[in-house]
Order: C-alpha cells, then structure tokens, then sequence
C-alpha cells in the first residue's frame, strides 16, 4: 500500500510530454501501477495517470467496475491499466459533459470531448488492448491520456461559463467530495 502525492496544476510535471515504457512484465512497472491504484482508491478518483504521481511514463489507470462517488450518475467502467496508449476518434462526433481532476481539486467543467473512439495500448505484461468505447467510458479515456500529453481539461474548456467550484455547483453532492 503507496498512497502517492498528487500533483498539482501549476506544477510544471503535469506539462511534460511523458516517455513511452520499454520494458514490461517487471518489478518497476507493476511497483508503479500498484501506487497509481492505491493512490486513485484514496481519493475516489475515476482515473489517474502516471504524470500526476511525479513519474514521467506514459502509464494511465481508470475505472473501478462500480460506480464512483465522485461520479454517481455515470456508468462504472471497467477497471483498466493502459501503457503507451493511442486515441483515435470513430467519429467527428463530440458531446460535452460535467469533469473533473484530481490535480484540480475542487473545480469541474463542461468539457467536449470525442464521444466515440478507440483506444490502443499495452497491459503491464505487454499484452496488446485494442477497445472502443463511447460515452463516459471514452471521456475518461481521453482525460487520462492527455494527462500523458501535457494537457489539463481546463485547457480543453470552451464555454467558460461552465467552469466552477464543486460545491457551488453541485451543493447538494459536496458530501461525496470529501477533501476535493
Ligand atoms: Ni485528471
């Protein structure tokens, strides 16, 4: 049991494009998810990526196979560790949704995202993952991986109206936030 400090935004970590990992099946690697999974079941997270721990791989974890308390409308998605991963979009279509991200406590926004895609990567032994996913499943898809890029999805908001503080917004779900 690791449970890791999460970074921030603001924090230059959280900026950098992460490196791609060479070497699976080993003692590091499952070390690193085991602390990714730790750390996002201590704070109720929907995902995490390897970024926000500090560590510059392109490693992504998310889902739980139940519904989470951050998320109570959402559907559950099962629980995935996805390394090297590659997004493509099966369709021009977007849909716009209520996120928000460990590494920007407190705050939610209306995000567009892809509504369809695929995505491809590795498991931790290297074993090739090839899935479509839609709706939630693929927002959350998305949200991690640009964590591997740089990118926030407050860099992602258009509608700045629709950006703001979860217990504003949602007064009467602020009990299931705990210390976001
Ligand atoms: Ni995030």
């Amino acid at each position: 049991m690791s449970i890791k400090t999460i970074l921030k935004m603001g924090d230059p970590r959280l900026l950098r494009t992460a490196k791609l990992v060479t070497a699976f099946n080993t003692p590091e690697l499952d070390q690193l998810v085991q602390d990714l999974l730790d750390t996002m079941a201590d704070a109720n997270g929907a995902g995490l990526a390897a970024p926000q721990i500090g560590v510059d791989l392109q490693v992504v974890i998310f889902g739980s196979g139940a519904v989470n308390p951050r998320y109570p409308d959402e559907p559950p998605i099962p629980q995935t560790i996805l390394i090297n991963p590659v997004i493509t979009p099966l369709s021009d279509e977007e849909n716009t949704s209520w996120e928000g991200c460990l590494s920007v406590p407190g705050l939610r926004a209306q995000v567009p995202r892809w509504t369809h895609i695929r995505y491809t990567g590795f498991d931790p032994q290297g074993q090739p993952i090839d899935r479509a996913a839609s709706g939630f499943h693929a927002r959350v898809a998305q949200h991690e991986c640009d964590h591997l890029f740089g990118k926030l999805y407050p860099m992602r908001v258009r509608d700045f109206s629709q950006f703001g503080f979860v217990d504003v917004l949602f007064p009467e779900r602020s009990v299931f936030e705990g210390r976001q």
